[in-house]
Parts: structure tokens; C-alpha cells; sequence
């Protein structure tokens, strides 16, 4: 990406907002003297500033961010707080060596970026855009500053009802918005679900996602991690892909509801047994809608399993009023709303962003040149930002409530569950 803006165009700029009777002496001075547009100081600055360059090359600067301190790791990548600089939002970077990656694992990125570009939903993180360097690749996503699911129960306790419906909630109507558009995620575990720092929950890590053409396509490649797989993964040749996001979910819910996991064991083969099995026991203090969901999901013969709508519909989650209806599809084509946008909804929205990126210094021109769809385009990530801000501004992201909850109550201390974070595992079945 050409960063360059040559000095005949700034001047094009400025001659256009001069009068021409006033042309004398002065005016190379009174040219120079108009302020630059925070683009235009931010491209010069990162091709003519001596310590912006320096940040560039030593990655303090990746692209249009500045970097921050890290906030996490996986098998192929770290991932560090940055800002945006022109925009000013945090944003979580995942790094990853292009020289580590192998085949195998530059399917499962370019699969976790086109999963994620699909993708737009409150509690879905969000990818802003793509950063490539020659030696690295950065997935700019989505901020969320509250911690995961996993380190939260692992260091407060079990959660109260109330509270895990409202988690639960979110997750749910997360899974159910990407299984709709055929998006299987297969790594659902409490270190995937991140908590914003409003207290919405946000699906993470797409890096064992994958697109079916059709929700009856038959998979065959183990993703996740043992804990948290179905036992179709273990037993059997081939699987369907919902039914194993919903036994994650069914895991996870246990997870929140006792703070201990329903399936436990020594070994991987005892743990597999158990899974095969579907032998949990379930405390008998726990409420009763709540005992009868995790029953239908974890009900080993896949076809028998609860599905999402089910899941949706049942008792324990009859008081929760989810705030936001589903996310419009045309906001997924942003570039047209922008230019000619037609649905009411988004006309202000866009009228926001619009605004915006004018006084960022983005003219019609840039607009009109560029694709948001392109997530390799720092204007992709500016756009994408802005239009994120607009829509939180409109409360598309905030946690649902529970009807007839008078407040939360105390958060119980138990501190059952020490285990180790789940690593996930990815291979063909056999
Ligand atoms: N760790 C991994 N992904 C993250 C994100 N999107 N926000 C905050 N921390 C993270």
C-alpha cells in the first residue's frame, strides 16, 4: 500500500480553496501555512518523519496503528493492545510469522480471516482490517478489554443464574447468527468468549472456523479442544457441524452454571471414554430449567441434541429480552450504503461515518476509490472503525437484560475449577 502523497496534489488541494484574484507573493506562503488533514499528516509523517519510519521498521507502528503492550498468545501468534492513529480506538493486533506458518496453517488463517469478514454481530469480535508486512501478518480485531470467560470463572467463581443467562444469551445468539450464514466456529471454549469492557460478551479466535455450503455437510477433521468436543469427534468418521458448536456450548454452560467441567479425567483416553459415554453428573442445587437444557444438550447421538432454535426457545432463557434484533445484512456492504445509501435504518449511520471520515481527511474521491470489502486496506480498518463506533453509539452492544431481576445477586465465591487453559487440537479423523 502506497502511503505517498505527492506535493502537486496538496497543492492542487490548496490552489482549489484559494481565489485567484489574491495571487501574489504571499500566497506560497499562506499555502503552507493550511493546516494539514490528520490523513495527510499521518501518510507524511510515516513517509517523511524520521522516528514515525523508525516505528514502522521496528514495530511500534504496524500500518496505520500504534503498538501497544501484549495481551495474549496462541500456537502461531501474540496479540498486543494497539491504537488506532487517526481514529484513536484500541484494537487488539494478532501477529503471526509468515515464516512459521505452514501450509496447513495459512488454510486455517486465510479460513479464520474470510469467516471473520463475513461476520458482524455484537457478540462476534470483529476484524477491522488486514496488516501485511514481509515478514508478518496482522489481524486487527475488535478490543475487548474485560478478559475471557475461562480466567474469570477460574479466579471469581461459578456464576450466578441470572448472570450466566445473560452470558449465555449472547453466546447463543452468536452461535445461531453464524450458523444462519453457515459458519461452523468448532473451538467454542470459555478462553474463546471475551467479556468488552460494558460487560458484552464477544466470540473469539475463528482459527478452526470454516464455511459449509450447506448445514448438512459432513466434516471430517477434528477442531477444539478435548474438553470441549462432542463425541461424534471421537467416535465417528465424519460429523455435522452445528451439533458440535452446540455440545461446546452445552460444556461451556456447565462451565458457568458449577464452575467445574462436566467431563473430567486423568487421561485423554479415560476423558474420551467419559465423552463417548456422556457420563456428568449434575449438582443437584442447580436449577431446574437450567438442568434441563444442559440435558438436551449433551445428549451424545447428535440427532437427538437440541438445536440452537430449540435452545433459544427454552425455559431457562424465558425472562432474557435480547436488545438487538440481528444485524442487517446491506451493512455488510458498507461502501454502497456510504455512497448511495438507500435502507432508512442506515442512512444516519452512514451520514456519521461520512462526517467523519471527512474530518479525518478522506475525501469522496477516497470513497469512491476504495472497497471496504478489501481488508488489506488501511482505509478498510478507518471505515470499518467508524462505522462500529456509530453503530455502538445506537446500543448494538450492550449485554441483554433479564426480566423481573431486581439486581444481581452477590457472585458466589466457589473456586471448584483450577484446571489448566484448554489447548485446542486440529486433525484429520481416522
Ligand atoms: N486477546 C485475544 N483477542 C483479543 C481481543 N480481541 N481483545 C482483547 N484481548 C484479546
Amino acid at each position: 500500500v502506497q502511503y505517498q502523497i505527492t506535493s502537486s496534489r496538496l497543492h492542487h488541494r490548496l490552489y482549489s480553496l484559494t481565489d485567484s484574484s489574491e495571487t501574489g507573493p504571499e500566497d506560497e506562503e499562506a499555502e503552507t501555512r493550511v493546516p494539514l488533514t490528520p490523513l495527510q499528516k499521518l501518510t507524511n509523517d510515516m513517509c517523511k518523519d524520521e522516528k514515525t519510519i523508525k516505528e514502522l521498521i521496528i514495530g511500534r507502528r504496524v500500518g496505520f496503528y500504534k503498538v501497544r503492550g501484549e495481551i495474549g498468545y496462541g500456537t502461531f501468534s501474540r496479540v498486543k493492545m494497539a491504537f488506532h492513529a487517526l481514529t484513536k480506538d484500541k484494537v487488539a493486533l494478532k501477529m503471526l510469522d509468515k515464516a512459521r506458518l505452514d501450509i496447513q496453517a495459512q488454510r486455517l488463517l486465510s479460513r479464520e480471516i474470510s469467516s471473520m469478514e463475513s461476520l458482524q454481530h455484537p457478540n462476534v469480535v470483529r476484524l477491522y482490517e488486514v496488516v501485511e508486512t514481509p515478514s508478518r501478518l496482522y489481524l486487527v480485531l475488535e478490543y475487548a478489554g474485560g478478559g475471557d470467560l475461562h480466567n474469570r470463572i477460574c479466579n471469581e467463581g461459578k456464576f450466578s443464574d441470572n448472570s450466566s443467562k445473560i452470558i449465555f444469551a449472547q453466546i447463543l445468539s452468536a452461535i445461531k447468527y453464524m450458523h444462519n450464514i453457515n459458519i461452523i466456529h468448532r473451538d467454542l471454549k470459555a478462553e474463546n468468549v471475551l467479556f468488552a469492557s460494558n460487560g458484552c460478551v464477544k466470540v473469539a479466535d475463528f482459527g478452526f472456523s470454516t464455511q459449509v455450503s450447506n448445514r448438512n455437510d459432513a466434516l471430517d477433521t477434528f477442531c477444539g479442544s478435548p474438553p470441549y468436543a462432542a463425541p461424534e469427534l471421537f467416535r465417528d468418521e465424519s460429523y455435522l457441524g452445528p451439533p458440535v458448536d452446540v455440545w461446546a456450548m452445552g460444556v461451556l454452560l456447565f462451565f458457568m452454571v458449577t464452575g467445574t467441567m462436566p467431563f473430567r479425567a486423568e487421561t485423554m483416553g479415560k476423558l474420551r471414554r467419559c465423552i463417548i459415554e456422556g457420563t456428568y453428573s449434575v449438582p443437584p442445587w442447580m436449577p431446574g430449567p437450567c438442568q434441563k437444557l444442559i440435558k438436551g444438550i449433551l445428549k451424545t447421538a447428535p440427532a437427538e441434541r437440541y438445536a440452537v432454535e430449540q435452545m433459544m426457545g427454552c425455559d431457562w432463557l424465558l425472562p432474557v429480552e435480547f436488545p438487538w434484533t440481528l444485524v442487517p445484512a446491506e451493512s455488510l456492504s458498507p461502501l454502497q450504503s456510504l455512497l448511495e445509501s438507500e435502507s432508512k435504518d442506515l442512512e444516519e449511520m452512514v451520514e456519521e461515518v461520512r462526517g467523519s471520515l471527512e474530518e479525518l481527511g478522506f475525501t469522496t474521491e477516497h470513497l469512491r476509490n476504495n472497497q471496504p470489502k478489501d481488508s488489506r486496506n488501511p482505509f478498510t480498518g478507518v471505515f470499518r472503525i467508524l462505522l462500529h463506533q456509530a453503530q455502538k453509539r445506537r446500543g448494538c452492544d450492550c449485554p441483554p437484560v433479564v426480566r423481573g431481576m431486581v439486581r444481581d445477586p452477590k457472585r458466589e465465591g466457589l473456586r471448584a475449577y483450577r484446571g489448566l487453559r484448554h489447548t485446542s487440537k486440529f486433525c484429520v479423523l481416522s
